[in-house]
């Protein structure tokens, strides 16, 4: 049986606290899209070579490890905010983003069945670069495995409005990531996905941002400092996607970054618009520093992220720490 203290969906609230919040899980109505209605004829492996096909179900894979984690992620927090007495439109706004990542892995699915039927999961590889491609996913998503217990566990060690206070980080990341992807794509399915994941994410970083605040209001200056760290577990969690790997956390295969890049390359120049490294690592600082005067008037200090040039409190994160950071 449920004790006093294990929370419980009843007998709920229909609190409205934060209105940003609200007005901004009201716009995911007007601004739903539908993955299945992408000109998905234009998505056709007969129109690409089979590196170029390997190369696209590479990079969609590796982007639906961060949109899974962010269903798992999302979801779980939705039922922890309405069983521990959020305010409504937390547990609305959290389901709706849950919704949103499954709508993001969802292109992730149909595109990788269309160019690379079967990849990653029931995919044989044939040549060495699809050998390479598959060998890369398999171990990244190890890696996610790990991410994923931690993250699990948090729940219980953390308080919950630490772990809510911190979503907003990646969103940052993500709001960047598909504006670039969406610009620089010349196929219409990618081009035209990517622009609606750009506005999801554009919500959602609204959405946590005015989480973000509301939370902040009671938080001591150490509680500010631990999301200051969450902050910088997100740059490493986020860094296979955004940047590049950081051995803080991800074990990966030694040519691993290799093959990424040549894959990546070949993604780009046949229409899935991904930036180049040193383009995602100029845009990364941008994104924070244009968010930064905004988080230090909370009070919570900027990490300093030498990797991408982000001055800010000194961190220490060691190799093999438990990364607990929020995905896209
Ligand atoms: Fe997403
Ligand atoms: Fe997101």
């Amino acid at each position: 049986m449920d004790g006093p203290d294990d929370g419980n969906v009843f007998p709920g609230n229909w609190d409205v606290v934060s209105d940003t919040l609200l007005r901004t899980y009201e716009l995911w109505f007007p601004q739903n899209w539908s993955p299945v209605d992408l000109p998905w004829d234009e998505c056709d492996s007969k129109n690409f070579s089979p590196e170029e096909r390997v190369a696209q179900a590479y990079w969609l894979s590796k982007l639906a490890l961060f949109e899974k984690s962010g269903i798992g992620a999302f979801g779980a927090a939705a039922v922890q905010a309405a069983t521990h007495e959020f305010e409504d439109p937390t547990k609305k706004f959290l389901s709706a983003v849950a919704f949103d990542e499954c709508r993001h892995d969802e292109v992730c699915r149909r595109a990788c069945s269309r160019v690379c039927p079967g990849f990653p999961y029931k995919f044989k590889p044939e040549s060495e670069l699809e050998e390479k491609a598959h060998r890369n996913i398999m171990a990244l998503y190890e890696n996610g495995r790990r991410y994923w217990s931690a993250f699990n566990q948090a729940w219980g060690k953390y308080p919950l409005e630490l772990i809510f206070s911190s979503f907003f980080f990646a969103e940052i990341g993500a709001q960047l990531i598909f504006r670039e992807v969406g610009e620089r794509s010349t196929n219409k399915v990618y081009a035209g996905a990517f622009r609606n994941i750009t506005k999801d994410e554009s919500r959602h970083l609204t959405g946590t941002l005015a989480m973000l605040e509301r939370l902040a209001e009671r938080m001591t200056p150490v509680q500010k400092v631990m999301i200051s760290r969450q902050m910088k577990h997100g740059f490493i969690y986020l860094s296979p996607l955004l940047f590049k790997p950081m051995v803080d956390f991800w074990k990966l295969p030694e040519d691993f970054f290799e093959y990424d890049q040549k894959l990546e390359g070949l993604a780009a120049g046949s229409g899935l618009g991904v930036p180049k490294v040193e383009d995602r690592k100029e845009a990364w600082m941008q994104a924070i520093t244009r968010h930064r005067s905004k988080i230090e008037e909370l009070g919570i200090p900027v990490p300093e992220i030498k990797e991408i040039g982000v001055a800010g409190l000194e961190v220490s994160v060691k190799k093999g720490d438990e990364i607990i950071a929020t995905p896209l």
